[in-house]
């Protein structure tokens, strides 16, 4: 197994923007079909609960020598073809003031809601400079990752927007559509400000030495396509146009988003990530040829037998064939309670069953 240190002084070799991910992002031949996990950084990992043991999630996220070392874990462990920077969606709502924790089993909780045009005052733009330990951390990941890519990411305006205006989480974003529909205007100014706190977010990771984006849209799949075309999809576009002009690779990924696919990708992403309800083969349909595909294994299904797995993982790559590229990943997050072995079986089976001779 390939061991990666931190300050490696001789990383794997090979260009990363040449790196199976970057290739099957841009629809190019691979050597084997690129495979990482969302969520692959985090309590599935004995080594993760170790390190993280006494220290709150946000400071983690804000620490560069922790950040490093959870960000290799797993391509340490599972020999995954990216790193996904460890972070979390909300760690620039809190660089530019907005009171907020990350509550361990809940998720990211505001203390005081958004609703009303006063609070807009409470979300001013995120200035490169308050989240310098961010570049930092991509610059050392960068070093010592050497040919395996690093992903960047954020999170989408609508889904930033959803723990604003909740609260936290939440089952039906009944707020959030009630000031969707009820104040358009404030909802546009308070999606705008979000679209650039987002691109910044990403704009710093990529210009550090991230190889793609990945901009999470975890929650879109809530919305009408009517409604996602009029309230969302333009400020998901701005937040990606961000890095448009570096020419690196852009993910666009939500959950239950199979009627909203072509308008995702149309936001301006080059793979669209699809969960575990729509297949690959119909993705690929109804995105056309100018797209790459990504996932989309149901994370539960890692609690299976292996037989099980293994021809789940064997039909989803023969769908993904259908796709001007597929890097394989799951439909959504790893669950905590994973065995992480089976994710690394899960690695070697997808480079095995596309390994192509040189
Ligand atoms: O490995 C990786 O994917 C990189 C790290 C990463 C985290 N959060 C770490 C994290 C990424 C990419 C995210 C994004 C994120 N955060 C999203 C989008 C992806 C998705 O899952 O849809 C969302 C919706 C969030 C908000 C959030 N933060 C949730 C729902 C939770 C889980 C709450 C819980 O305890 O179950 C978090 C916390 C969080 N973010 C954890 C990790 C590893 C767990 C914190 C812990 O270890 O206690």
């Amino acid at each position: 197994m390939t061991t990666l240190t931190a300050d490696a002084a001789t990383p794997d070799a090979g260009d990363p923007a040449d790196s199976p991910l970057v290739r099957a992002a841009r629809g190019l031949a691979v050597p084997h079909t690129p495979v990482w996990f969302m969520r692959q950084a985090g309590r599935s990992l004995p080594e993760y609960l170790e390190v993280r043991d006494g220290v709150p999630m946000l400071e983690a996220c804000r620490t560069p020598d922790l950040v490093v070392e959870i960000t290799l874990q797993p391509v340490r462990r599972h020999g995954v073809d990216a790193a996904i920077f460890f972070s979390d969606i909300v760690v620039p709502l809190a660089a530019v003031g907005v009171d907020l924790d990350i509550v361990p089993g809940t998720g990211p909780v505001v203390a005081q809601p958004f609703r009303t045009r006063a609070d807009l005052d409470r979300l001013p733009a995120l200035a490169p400079d308050a989240v310098e330990d961010v570049a930092e951390s991509t610059r050392r990941l960068v070093a010592g990752l050497g040919g395996t890519p690093l992903i960047g990411f954020a999170g989408a305006p609508f889904t930033l927007a959803s723990y604003l205006v909740e609260g936290g989480p939440s089952r039906h974003h009944e707020h959030t559509k009630a000031l969707m529909h009820g104040d358009p205007e404030l909802w546009h100014d308070l999606c705008a400000r979000l679209a650039q706190v987002s691109g910044t977010f990403l704009r710093i990771q990529a210009e550090a030495g991230a190889s793609a984006v990945q901009l999470f849209d975890s929650w879109a799949g809530a919305l009408s396509r009517a409604d996602y075309r009029a309230f969302v999809q333009p400020h998901s576009a701005a937040a990606l146009s961000a890095v448009a002009d570096l020419g690196i690779p852009r993910i666009h990924f939500g959950v239950g988003t199979g009627e909203l696919l072509t308008d995702m990708g149309a936001a301006g992403a080059d793979v669209v990530g699809v969960d575990f309800r729509v297949s690959l083969a119909d993705a690929a349909a109804r995105l056309g040829p100018s797209y790459a595909v990504q996932g989309n294994l149901d994370p539960a299904l890692l609690f299976a037998p292996w037989d099980v797995i293994e021809a789940e993982v064997a039909r989803i790559l023969a769908e993904g064939r259908a796709a001007r590229g597929h890097v394989f990943n799951l439909g959504h997050g790893v669950l905590p309670a994973t065995d992480p072995a089976v994710l690394t079986r899960v690695t070697e089976l997808v480079h095995r069953l596309t390994e192509h001779p040189a």
